[in-house]
């Protein structure tokens, strides 16, 4: 079987967009998952779950969510934004695994060796890793913005993320600096991290200016699941991103 990476690469020919599915109703969440995966699995290339839906469904729901996404050739995040020790993130990565996810985000503040034995873990299971280096909201400033007396908290991140050879990084889209920064010092240092981006719509940030200042995958959320037309909303943002990618 192929690394999550490679199988991201694979998606990413059709489209750079991560769906995030959180549920703005609570009537049915399972059917409401299932048919935003059908309405717009043509434009986007994976699906991030977060706990709007692994807190209230059970494994067999998500289980059938992730199938679902499987057969129509996305990807399966799981945004529990994992940071404990090794016993309980290894229990973490075999219950996410068991739920059909292909890769978790996980925090970096764990440390080093903590993330670095997670990404391990998840390689033998064939699954990814994505660790955060700067979250999109406007306090994030307060955690990965702070300057430690080594260097600064999403620097710090960004290193522990190569070393422990993770798949990717989160950097918000709204943090526009930060995201030409970072992705200017990984196309000097070679290491093939991808760069995914929440933020864009809702939280103020633009698809096309994202992947412009390094972005590789969009994470979208209710700009797409609220839109009057989600299918039209994801297919207009994929077109505008995709030729921004070619360009
Ligand atoms: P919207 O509706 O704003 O949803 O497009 C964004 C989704 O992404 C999550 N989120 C993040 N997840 N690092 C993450 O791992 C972040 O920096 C971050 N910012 C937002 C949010 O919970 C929602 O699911």
């Amino acid at each position: 079987m192929t690394s999550f990476s490679e199988r991201m690469a694979k998606a990413a020919k059709k489209s750079r967009i991560v769906l995030a599915l959180d549920p703005v109703s609570r009537k049915s969440n399972l059917k409401y998952a299932t048919g935003n995966i059908r309405a717009v699995a043509e434009h986007v290339c994976a699906v991030k779950i977060n706990f709007h839906l692994l807190l209230p469904l059970s494994t067999s729901q998500i289980k059938e969510i992730t199938e679902l996404a499987h057969d129509k050739g996305l990807q399966c995040i799981a945004d529990i934004k994992l940071n404990d020790i090794d016993n309980t993130n290894e229990i973490a990565l075999e219950q996410l695994q068991k739920m059909g996810f292909d890769a978790v985000i996980a925090n970096p503040f764990m440390g080093t060796s903590t993330l670095t034995a997670l990404v391990q873990a998840a390689h033998k299971k064939n699954m990814g890793v994505i660790a955060l280096v700067y979250m999109s909201h406007p306090d994030a400033s307060e955690g990965y913005g702070l300057e430690t007396s080594e260097d600064m908290m999403y620097r710090i991140f960004f290193g522990r993320a190569i070393t422990a050879r993770a798949d990717g990084i989160i950097i918000g889209a709204t943090q526009s600096e930060i995201l030409k920064e970072i992705s200017k010092k990984k196309k000097e240092l070679g290491v093939p991290l991808d760069v995914y981006s929440p933020g864009v719509g809702v939280q103020g940030a633009d698809a096309v200016t994202a992947a412009k200042n390094g972005s590789d995958y969009l994470i979208v959320g209710r700009a797409i699941i609220e839109a009057r037309d989600p299918a039209k909303q994801a297919r207009q943002m994929n077109e505008e991103v995709m030729r921004a990618f070619s360009a």
